[in-house]
């Protein structure tokens, strides 16, 4: 029995009601559409309204979840939504006490995927739960749209999670606190703190987000209201001195949210100086919102077939360097969003250690689909080639022409063939800068996901160490250009 799933569900008589009603919930007699005559249907009404208490509220998600299983509420007859106002009503929930199994893997999907800023995510685990109790091996149907669609918005979370962790800045602050301000994609505030007051208990804290905020302080976290925008870190030094003092005082204990899975990765520490400003300024380009949208619909090649979606690149529109890998790989294809998966993690970690703050870069790919071949329930990367390398060409040329980056670091062959229009030994010409035709500077390096191919420890140690040079090159050439 896993606990998630099981506990107080008083005086339930039947459970896994998938076609029986229990007793005690009405039932009415409709009009049976292909019988076209009255029949005894029998159903429960009326329409169950859960209201949770925040976007995060994971406890009564799950304890209303297994109250409505036990019941045999099917999903259809279920609307979830967030708490609007104190006085507005939720349906009572039906009483028993039972419990059923889950597999333990759907929960953890759950449990992430509930963290994701997605509207119909509750009736979406609410229907998984529902099938995986009516004996459907759901974890088992790959292709299933429900199952995909959890599926990604785990994924989204985690890489939203880690992003969070590796890039959120702190200024030192009064009272040796210290103070960060985030704007993350999904709700990760609160398994994000609860993971970095473990792994920096020494330090106080506080992260302000536009949903809400965490503090950390001897020992207790604790959570409060939020900072929908601010422009700068000066700014943001002015509201916290003062509104400190309320802020704090209207904090409260606990959160229900479980906690992030600890990632191998070292998030930035609190009390180490930020390399870059906490709060950077907002610089959207709309001709590259717009690029991103049709790119979308991208068919200039077969790549679109069988991939999730299309990887546009991510970054601001001011970047005076443009990091081009080869194409999105699996994670990214399901995330949508590039080098979020075990490639971007060690960038992430190479990119800190060189001193380049990953926020004032643009990243994208040569190549914007995943291309793959699936086995079993696996989808085995293959490199790309010519035809797809120069069908994509066009979007690397739309965001090099609306970015226009003093540098562009061609990260591994694919990237390096396709600005350069020529095969490149990566061994060769890596590490230098390349003057283009068009008065772009190229630097040609390995490519991360190569480093995590090395077999032997020592030479990955080595390979790293040198990547990591190589971005400290770049670093050093973007201040001169
Ligand atoms: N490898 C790439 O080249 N790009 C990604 O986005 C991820 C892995």
């Amino acid at each position: 029995m896993l606990p998630e799933f099981s506990g107080a569900v008083a005086g339930m008589a039947e459970r896994n009601l998938l076609t029986k009603v229990p007793s005690g919930v009405p039932r009415r007699a409709v009009l049976c559409p292909r019988l076209g005559k009255r029949c005894r249907l029998r159903f429960a009404l009326p329409m169950q309204r859960i209201l949770l208490e925040s976007e995060t509220d994971w406890q009564d998600w799950r304890n209303a979840t297994r109250a409505l299983v036990l019941a045999g509420v099917p999903p259809e007859e279920v609307q979830w939504a967030v708490r609007a106002h104190p006085d507005e009503r939720s349906s009572q929930l039906p009483e028993g006490s039972a419990g059923f199994n889950l597999p333990r893997a759907l929960v953890a999907i759950a449990a992430l995927a509930f963290q994701a800023r997605d509207p119909e995510r509750f009736a979406l685990l609410y229907r998984l739960v529902w099938r995986a109790n009516a004996g459907e091996k759901v974890l088992e149907k790959t292709s299933d749209p429900d199952l995909r669609r959890a599926q990604s918005l785990a994924y989204a979370v985690r890489a939203e999670a880690h992003k969070m962790r590796t890039n959120v800045r702190f200024l030192p602050v009064e009272e040796d606190r210290y103070l960060g301000w985030y704007v993350p994609a999904h709700y990760v505030l609160e398994a994000n703190a609860q993971l970095m007051a473990q792994r920096f208990p020494d330090v106080t804290f506080s992260i302000l987000t536009p949903d809400g905020s965490a503090h950390w302080q001897a020992g207790t976290l604790r959570f409060g209201a939020g900072l929908a925008h601010v422009a700068d870190d000066a700014a943001l030094e002015k509201w916290w001195e003062a509104n400190r003092v309320k802020l704090m005082r209207e904090t409260h204990s606990g959160t229900s949210i479980p906690q992030a899975e600890p990632l191998d990765e070292s998030p930035r520490a609190p009390d180490r100086p930020p390399i870059g400003p906490v709060v950077l300024p907002q610089r959207a380009d709309a001709q590259l919102l717009d690029a991103t949208h049709e790119a979308a619909d991208c068919r200039r090649c077969h790549l679109f077939e069988l991939a999730t979606q299309t990887v546009f690149g991510e970054g601001p529109a001011d970047a005076a360097a443009m990091f081009i890998g080869e194409q999105p790989g699996d994670q990214e294809d399901v995330i949508g969003r590039p080098f979020v998966g075990p490639a971007g993690q060690i960038m992430d970690r190479a990119m800190e250690e060189a001193g380049i703050d990953r926020r004032t870069v643009y990243i994208t790919n040569a190549v914007k689909h995943f291309k793959f071949t699936p086995r079993g329930k696996r989808r085995i990367h293959q490199t790309p080639e010519s035809p797809e390398i120069q069908a994509c060409r066009f979007w690397l040329d739309v965001e090099r022409v609306q970015l226009r980056p003093s540098l562009l670091v061609l990260m591994g062959g694919t990237a390096a063939r396709a600005v350069m229009g020529r095969q490149v030994t990566i061994t060769r010409e890596r590490g230098r800068p390349i003057k283009m035709a068009d008065g772009q500077t190229a630097f040609v390096t390995v490519h991360p996901s190569f480093l995590l191919r090395v077999p032997d420890e020592d030479a990955k140690a080595r390979e790293y160490r040198a990547f990591v040079r190589d971005l400290e090159a770049v670093r050093k050439l973007l201040a001169t250009l």
